[in-house]
């Protein structure tokens, strides 16, 4: 079964997808699968606490929605009335953020007389790729972000099967804390790929994360840990506080550079073996999609083509922009739900992460 982004539908509208479930807040419109125009935020409050803070957060999103949805309207020449369809990221996130999502939402549905329906924002970034690319089922799904790492089948846009996630921190977290380690900002995942690209891989300085068991789920926590006990033992790797990756030297920066080489490399090798297991365990899988913002990072990218390559799959890879959180993936998914008449009504639930997605559409 394939799924393309052009065709399939008859014109129904606009479709408005908002996303606003941890620290980027989006409004985006999709027509017939296609994007129309996106107004996107992320927030800079964050970067000096090292960290997302949930109450900023969810203010920031209170207060940048209607600017967004504004702007939107207006670069696009949208009519607001031609609006069929709110769809919105209902989690799993930060509570405090998708409450003021789909509380807009909600309010948006009244207004315009729009159906309302609620986005799995995990589901979302695995569907990303359609905006861009055919998507082919069933697929193998690697949704690997700031706050899940999930392994699925995909049977159909619909028809998910979680098949690993992790049991401890998400891939991006351990990207971030080993960046934090290393005196990098928050979100240290993207400088760490830029940096990593300048060092030499030592395959034997860090372990493989969580691969030496039957199963299909991760674990990150071990590794930086690893990470931690390494940086302790020696001296000279960490950004001295007020200086960026640009004031090091180039022998302090290479120290640095061989540093986070070898973590990635560690990391990602973890991820492809439980890749590699899912596959052999999947029949008929014909395409590998990777989601999420880890899936931006360079070496798991190339560690991504050289698997589908070897083992004959089509690989669905968003580019960078569709990676990380976006509300062009709540609207395409929305469109979607849409085309299958899945809505919902105004007691639509916010749900935190750790809780399932019910599928509860009226
Ligand atoms: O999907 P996303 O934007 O937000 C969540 O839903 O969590 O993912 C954000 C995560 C952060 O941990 C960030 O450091 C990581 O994705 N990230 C990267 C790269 N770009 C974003 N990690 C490693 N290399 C990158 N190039
Ligand atoms: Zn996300």
């Amino acid at each position: 079964m394939k799924l393309g982004h052009i065709g399939g539908m008859r014109a129904a509208g606009y479709i408005l997808g908002i996303e606003t479930s941890c620290d980027d807040t989006g409004v985006a419109l999709v027509r017939e699968g296609c994007l129309v125009g996106q107004a996107l935020s992320t927030q800079s409050a964050h970067a000096e606490f090292g960290g997302v803070v949930p109450e900023i957060a969810a203010r920031e999103h209170h207060r940048l929605l209607p600017v967004l949805y504004d702007r939107l309207l207006l670069e696009t020449g949208v009519d607001p009335g031609e609006i069929r369809v709110v769809g919105v990221a209902r989690g799993p996130g930060l509570l405090g953020c998708l409450l003021t999502g789909v509380s807009f939402a909600k309010g948006l549905s009244l207004g315009l007389s729009a159906r309302l329906t609620g986005v799995d924002h995990l589901k979302a970034h695995l569907l990303a790729a359609g905006l861009e690319l055919g998507l082919e089922f069933p697929a193998l799904g690697l949704l690997a972000s700031g706050g899940h790492t999930e392994l699925c089948r995909m049977d159909s846009p619909l028809l998910f099967q979680r098949l690993g996630r992790t049991l401890d921190d998400a891939m991006g977290e351990a990207f971030d804390k080993c960046a934090k380690l290393l005196g990098l900002p928050y979100p240290g995942g993207p400088l760490l790929d830029r940096v990593a690209g300048e060092g030499r891989v030592d395959k034997t300085r860090f372990p493989v994360p969580y691969v030496d068991n039957a199963n299909l789920d991760f674990s990150f926590s071990g590794l930086k840990t690893a990470a931690a006990v390494a940086l302790e033992k020696s001296s000279g790797i960490r950004i001295p506080i007020g200086r960026s990756l640009d004031d090091l030297d180039s022998s302090s920066r290479r120290v640095l550079a061989d540093f986070a080489a070898s973590f990635i490399r560690s990391l990602v090798r973890g991820v492809m073996i439980k890749l590699d297991r899912a596959l052999s365990a999947s029949r008929g899988v014909r395409s590998l999609v990777a989601a999420g913002g880890c899936a931006a990072n360079s070496s798991l990218r190339a560690a991504l083509v050289e698997f589908a390559q070897k083992k004959g799959l089509n690989l669905v890879l968003p580019s960078p922009g569709l990676c990380t959180d976006n509300a062009a993936m709540i609207a395409y998914a929305a469109w979607i739900q849409a085309k299958a008449g899945r809505f919902h009504g105004l007691d639509l639930e916010a749900i935190p992460r750790g809780r399932e997605i019910p599928e509860d559409f009226v």
